[in-house]
Parts: structure tokens; C-alpha cells; sequence
């Protein structure tokens, strides 16, 4: 069996739908609340746990009633949590999230423990692979990187100001279209991989630049993004860990985001291996290169 250890955030997602989302300066009212469990780190977590690894998740949550909400899914499905430490001042982060009928989002993070997350949690058990994202402090990523010797994949989301070193220990690099013009050249500071996601226009798969798989994403109803990206990080990670061949490692990844954009919340949303095999197969001939 894979086995993953992912370092990173844990949130709980306030989620407002809207019919549209609100202009700088603007209020928007209609909306409807809801509460998920949700955070980079254990969405990406969470995923790959449904996929079929083993997952042991680093992170930090706060002394609250909100951690244990935001860690229920994660406790359910059977991901280990011995490593995530309670900090005793600092809340839970939160994410607030607008998400518009078209499945468009905007999201504030107040990161709380999250930020509290620093090397010395490090570092990491062995493992096959390590998934890192950007909402806990770029030294604990290197941290846990130089220490790792599986597959590092690094999610470089949400885009911020990070040291050349960060891209460095990457053997993979994950980003959307939006990532991708942020970060630019510096992408190929990585040590080869490179998957970019372009949301229902698919992804890329390139090693040092060249292109070694495309593929359109299968059409979906769009209920809801949050979280999409996180389910292709985690599939993409999972897939090239089991050996499968970059294009089939691609369209496994993309299903995997497609899926969690049809539901509302990023965690509720995340397919079992199951139901991922089933979409592939009953989704194939939408597959092809882009
Ligand atoms: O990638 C989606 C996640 O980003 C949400 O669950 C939210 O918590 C933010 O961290």
C-alpha cells in the first residue's frame, strides 16, 4: 500500500453560496451558510486517504471546538493524526469562503495554528511520498523536504513570496494557471515536474519543459471548486506513486478534480477509489489530448 505524509493546514471552511460574487467595496446578500471541514493540507490529505494510501497527516489546530470539527472527516476516514500538535493559544485556522453559482470561489484565511506549525514537529516519518502546500510556514516545507526521501511534491498554492530553495527539493510541482504566471520561470528551479491544471480546460504534465502528458477534463456540473485542486494534487501524487504512466497519472488527477467540483465543500466532495475508477471508465472517451 502507498503510503503519504502530508504537511499542512487545517481549517474549518465558513462557506457562503452566492449567486454572484461581490465586487471590492460591495455587499451581496441571498447567501446560504454552511460549515465544512477543510484546509489545503488536510483536504489533500483526505483525498489521498479515499484513493486507497496511508496517510499520516503534520499539522496544527488550536484548543477549541472548531479543531475537532475540522478534523472529523479526516478521523473518519481512518487518516493519522498522531502528529498533529494542539496549540494551546492559537485558534483553529478558518477559511471564509464566497463561492458563486458558476462554482467560482473567493477565500480568506485567518491562518491561526496553522502558522504555528515550525520544524521542530519535523522530521517526517518515512514514507513513499510527502505532500506540502503553502498555508504553514515555507521553512517547516524545507524543513520536512531535506529530511524525506521519497517523492517531495510541493502544491504551490496559495501563490506567495517563497525562496528559490523551496522549488529546489521539489520533485513535483503543482500549480493552477493563475500559480503558473505568479511564479513564472522560477518553476523550473524544481528538480523536473511540473503538473499545471487550467480548471475544466485540463492540465499539463511537463519534465524539465517538455511535455510528457495533456489531457482535457471530462464536462461536469460545476457546483463548487473549493477543494478541486487539492484532489488533483493528492491523485497526481498517489498515481505517480503506484507507477502509473503520466498520461493515465494525468487523467486520474483530472477525474479526481472534476469529482470534487460537483459537490459543495472541498472535503465532502473528495472521491473514493471506487467511484474515481468508475468515472474514468464511464468518462473515457472525453479524455484526450487537449
Ligand atoms: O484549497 C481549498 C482550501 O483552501 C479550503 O478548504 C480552504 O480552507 C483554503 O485553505
Amino acid at each position: 500500500m502507498t503510503n503519504i505524509v502530508v504537511v499542512g493546514s487545517v481549517n474549518l471552511d465558513l462557506s457562503a453560496s452566492v449567486e454572484r460574487l461581490p465586487l471590492p467595496g460591495e455587499t451581496v446578500t441571498g447567501a446560504t451558510m454552511a460549515r465544512f471541514p477543510g484546509g489545503k493540507g488536510a483536504n489533500q490529505a483526505l483525498a489521498a486517504r479515499r484513493l486507497g494510501a496511508n496517510v499520516i497527516l503534520i499539522a496544527a489546530v488550536g484548543q477549541d471546538a472548531i479543531a475537532e470539527e475540522a478534523l472529523a472527516f479526516l478521523r473518519d476516514a481512518g487518516v493519522d493524526l498522531s502528529y498533529c500538535a494542539v496549540h494551546p493559544t492559537l485558534p483553529t485556522g478558518v477559511a471564509m469562503i464566497c463561492v458563486a453559482s458558476s462554482g467560482e470561489n473567493h477565500i480568506v484565511v485567518a491562518p491561526g495554528a496553522n502558522a504555528s506549525l515550525v520544524p521542530e514537529r519535523l522530521p517526517p516519518p518515512a514514507a513513499d511520498a510527502l505532500i506540502c502546500q503553502l498555508e504553514v510556514p515555507a521553512s517547516t516545507i524545507l524543513a520536512a523536504a531535506a529530511h524525506f526521501h521519497g517523492l517531495v511534491c510541493i502544491n504551490l498554492a496559495p501563490a506567495r513570496e517563497v525562496d528559490d530553495e523551496l522549488f529546489a527539493v521539489a520533485d513535483l510541482l503543482i500549480v493552477n494557471q493563475t500559480e503558473s504566471d505568479w511564479y513564472g520561470d522560477r518553476l523550473d528551479l524544481g528538480r523536473g515536474l511540473v503538473a499545471t491544471t487550467y480548471g475544466a480546460a485540463g492540465a499539463r504534465l511537463t519534465d524539465h519543459g517538455r511535455m510528457v502528458a495533456e489531457t482535457r477534463a471530462p464536462v461536469v456540473e460545476v457546483v463548487d471548486t473549493t477543494g478541486a485542486g487539492d484532489a488533483f494534487t493528492a491523485a497526481l501524487t498517489v498515481a505517480l506513486v503506484e507507477g502509473m504512466p503520466p498520461q493515465r497519472a494525468l487523467e486520474f488527477a483530472c477525474a479526481a478534480g472534476s469529482i470534487a467540483a460537483t459537490g459543495r465543500g472541498a472535503q465532502p466532495s473528495m472521491p473514493d477509489r471506487v467511484t474515481l475508477e468508475r468515472f474514468l471508465t464511464a468518462t473515457a472517451a472525453s479524455f484526450s489530448r487537449a
